[in-house]
């Protein structure tokens, strides 16, 4: 099979977008004869143009967004972060006719309705696996996967920050250790509260919950971890349960209510047994019962694969549209 060519414009090259670089070179060839798609990278938006970065020539890099924007590109990855100029970006790449690609939770969180608008009405797509749940494959779980049962409820440990932060407090440590050795540990950011009270965990449970149910969000009680305690932690080992920051979505008459809040589980629970920065989801669904999802909800390489795996997706669709169109 000749393998068609699609070209990808990178905005960013952080954590993420090194890792996508990386990972692009190592599976292109993998890609080029299984999907017959071949994956070129275009130029790459950074915000310094001299810093050395590994598999990547430095002239590739540029610090102008419209040489990558206003490009030949097929599709735009946006993972630069942050809300101002990475929604400009995205905003642009989609009016120019681009397909996109965003890892972005806060873009979505706070403009995805206008964004998904927007593609709707030009004809690309927007992806954005990579948002929720870094490595796992929730968004095409819920999207394609379950697309022919109705999810009853979604319950499950979105935060990672926070579940490292309660494991180290199961071995002993105080809240205030535990956040420093996250911090540390590069799990943490230097403002924690985003993780730890909550906030992460609740924009995440909304867009889950938006895929995955056809009603309307009627309510959302958010707590964080920051009042666990070493004595909660004791008297639940005591009861042989455990503590674990728990998001919720389950249907209610009105619509969806969320809840996102410490919970105690008993040690049979699946979610009992997720430890350190890991995450996990629970689907329930009328037809298929349960299934868990597990495993690195962040990091370089499982967020990169998510992000690939959109690239590829709008590579595949949009040839088989070109194919019958
Ligand atoms: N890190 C994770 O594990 C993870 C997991 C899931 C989702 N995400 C999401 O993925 C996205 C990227 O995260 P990250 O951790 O890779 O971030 P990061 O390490 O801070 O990287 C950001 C990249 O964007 C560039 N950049 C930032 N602002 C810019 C601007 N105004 N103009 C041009 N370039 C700019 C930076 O350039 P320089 O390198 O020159 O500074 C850097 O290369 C975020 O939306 C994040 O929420 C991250």
């Amino acid at each position: 099979m000749s393998a068609r060519s699609i070209r990808i414009g990178l905005l960013g090259c952080g954590v993420v977008g090194s890792g996508f670089v990386e990972l692009l070179a190592h599976e292109r060839s993998r890609i080029a004869s299984r999907f017959g798609v071949t994956l070129n990278l275009g130029q790459i938006l950074v915000r310094d143009g001299e810093k050395t970065r590994p598999h990547v020539a430095r002239s590739t890099f540029t610090t102008n967004a419209l040489d990558v924007l206003d490009g030949d590109c097929d599709v735009i990855v946006e993972l630069v972060g942050g809300v101002d100029c990475a929604g400009a970006y995205v905003r642009r790449a989609l009016r120019n006719g681009r397909n996109v690609v965003t890892a972005n939770k806060a873009l979505l969180a706070t403009t995805g309705r206008e964004l998904f608008d927007d593609a709707d009405r030009r004809g690309v797509a927007l992806g954005f696996e990579a948002s929720v749940c870094g490595g796992i494959p929730i968004v095409q779980a819920l999207t394609r996967g379950l697309a022919g049962d109705s999810v009853t409820s979604i319950r499950g440990i979105l935060n990672g920050t926070s579940n490292y932060i309660v494991s180290r407090m199961e071995d002993g440590m105080t809240f205030d250790d535990a956040l420093r050795l996250a911090q540390e540990r590069g799990f943490a950011e230097a403002e924690p509260s985003l993780d730890v009270d909550g906030v992460d965990a609740e924009q995440k449970l909304r867009i889950l919950a938006s895929l995955a149910f056809d009603e309307p969000i009627v309510s959302a009680a958010v707590r964080g971890i920051r009042g666990v305690t070493g004595a909660d932690i004791e008297e639940a080992r005591a009861d042989g349960c455990v503590i674990r920051h728990v998001a919720t979505a389950t249907r209610v008459p009105a619509g969806v209510a969320l809840r996102i809040e410490p919970r105690r589980l008993s040690a049979d629970d699946p979610l009992a047994r997720v430890r350190d920065e890991h995450n996990a989801i629970v689907v329930n669904a009328r037809a298929t019962g349960e299934l868990l999802f597990f495993g690195k909800g962040a990091g370089s390489m499982p967020t990169a694969a998510a992000v690939l795996s959109d690239v590829i997706s709008i590579a595949r669709s949009s040839q088989y549209a070109r194919m019958t169109g």
